[in-house]
């Protein structure tokens, strides 16, 4: 990675890097998920949008005096379509749909003003502490997966919402 990341990039950009793997381990073998290295990386993508949701960007908009991040509002509705794709089983299709809406956001995140580097930009003294309460985020356990008409209802809608298609076949509802 670049060394002129801030360290609040190259940390969070380092998460984005190990998740890929994870996804990577889980669709490995053509056709088959495996379902507890899948389990492991929907956990730590919700711990990250996590420390995201609840650290990143509250703390930003302390450091700018309650003005919002104006990348918020895009990054939370990313988040919602991102954590309701995590729901239902997962189907080829929906891991590409899955892959294609975290490459595109991760961008965003990693990129110049964005959410990163809008933290090491803004962060003064309170790095160590921040990376601090990173480090220690709370993991999550995840619940099984749910394919009934409104789960994939919500799915279909956040992704609406966020402005992102679903990739191949829509699930119905
Ligand atoms: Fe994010
Ligand atoms: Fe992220």
């Amino acid at each position: 990675m670049n060394d002129s990341f801030g360290p609040l990039t190259h940390f969070l950009a380092e998460d984005h890097r190990r998740l890929e793997n994870v996804l990577q381990r889980a669709v490995a073998r053509v056709g088959r998920v495996d379902q507890g290295v899948y389990d492991q990386f929907r956990a730590g993508l919700l711990r990250h949008i996590g420390m995201e949701e609840k650290i990143l960007i509250p703390a930003v908009q302390r450091w700018t005096g309650g003005e919002p991040l104006p990348l918020a509002v895009k990054l939370r509705l990313d988040h919602g379509a991102i954590a309701a794709l995590l729901m239902p089983t997962p189907t080829p299709s929906l891991i590409v749909t899955l892959r294609k809406i975290l490459d595109a956001h991760n961008l965003v995140e990693e990129g110049p003003e964005g959410l990163y580097e809008t933290c090491d930009k803004l962060a003064g003294g309170e790095i160590e502490l921040l990376l601090g309460k990173l480090r220690t985020a709370p993991s999550l356990s995840v619940l099984p997966h749910v394919d009934t008409p409104a789960v994939l209802g919500a799915v279909r809608r956040a992704l609406d919402r966020a402005g992102y298609e679903y990739v191949g076949d829509r699930p119905s509802s």
